[in-house]
């Protein structure tokens, strides 16, 4: 495996190690039901957190690497990327004709700082020139107004609205359906990029 190592203005995108640190990370974004609330899942306690590191770890190790579910870190925070606790959670999930799903989550401290549009960039970046795909999708619930924001100015365009989605807390929500392809693509975000 090459470990993916991506690196923006001021974000960072790495593996996640299974260590405490990288656990209470994810237990922090996932345990949180204001960050899961418009997620296909609910709150998660820290034992699943655990157990989806160890789950992530054995993706990155298949032989044909499909799905990259990894930490995002800030520049900042340490001098190796690679030390620095993860501040959220960015994936691609690989299907067929070169195409994938993108997802991001921020733990909430850090929500209206534009990082969601940097990590964004950066999953674009490696998506279309490192991996090589033509088409990105995004699935985003219809209120989750901040999500298409950063979706849109990055130039994905609507595709269409599924109805009842999803079910959550007794009740059924439609999301949007955004895609971007290779050639929309100006590649004009992030920094430098290895891996795949
Ligand atoms: C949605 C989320 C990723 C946004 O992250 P972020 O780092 O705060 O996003 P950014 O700062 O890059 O950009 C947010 C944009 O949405 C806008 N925005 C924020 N809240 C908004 C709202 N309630 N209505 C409309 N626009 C809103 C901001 O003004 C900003 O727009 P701008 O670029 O024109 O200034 C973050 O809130 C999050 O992780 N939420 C929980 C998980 C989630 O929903 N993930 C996405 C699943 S599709």
């Amino acid at each position: 495996m090459v470990p993916v190592r991506l690196r923006g203005p001021r974000l960072a995108i790495r593996e996640y190690h299974h260590t405490e640190g990288d656990v209470d990370a994810l237990h922090t974004l996932f345990g949180d039901p204001q960050v899961t609330r418009y997620l296909p899942f609910g709150p998660c306690d820290r034992e699943t957190c655990a157990d989806q590191i160890g789950l992530y770890l054995e993706e990155a190790m298949a032989e044909e690497r499909d799905t990259y579910r990894l930490a995002v870190t800030r520049l900042a925070d340490a001098e190796d990327p690679q030390d620095a606790t993860p501040i959220a959670h960015a994936s691609l999930t690989l299907g067929g004709f070169r195409s994938a799903h993108l997802g991001y989550v921020l733990v909430r401290e850090v929500w209206g700082r534009g990082y969601a549009g940097e990590i964004v960039g950066l999953l674009c970046d490696f998506a279309f020139r490192t991996l090589d795909l033509h088409r990105l999708a995004a699935r985003v619930d219809v209120d989750n107004a901040a999500s298409v924001r950063v979706l849109t100015r990055l130039g994905f365009r609507l595709e269409g609205r599924v109805r009842h989605d999803r079910f959550e807390a007794g009740a059924w929500s439609d999301s949007y359906r955004y895609s971007l392809l290779a050639d929309e693509w100006p590649g004009a975000v992030a920094g430098g990029g290895e891996g795949g």
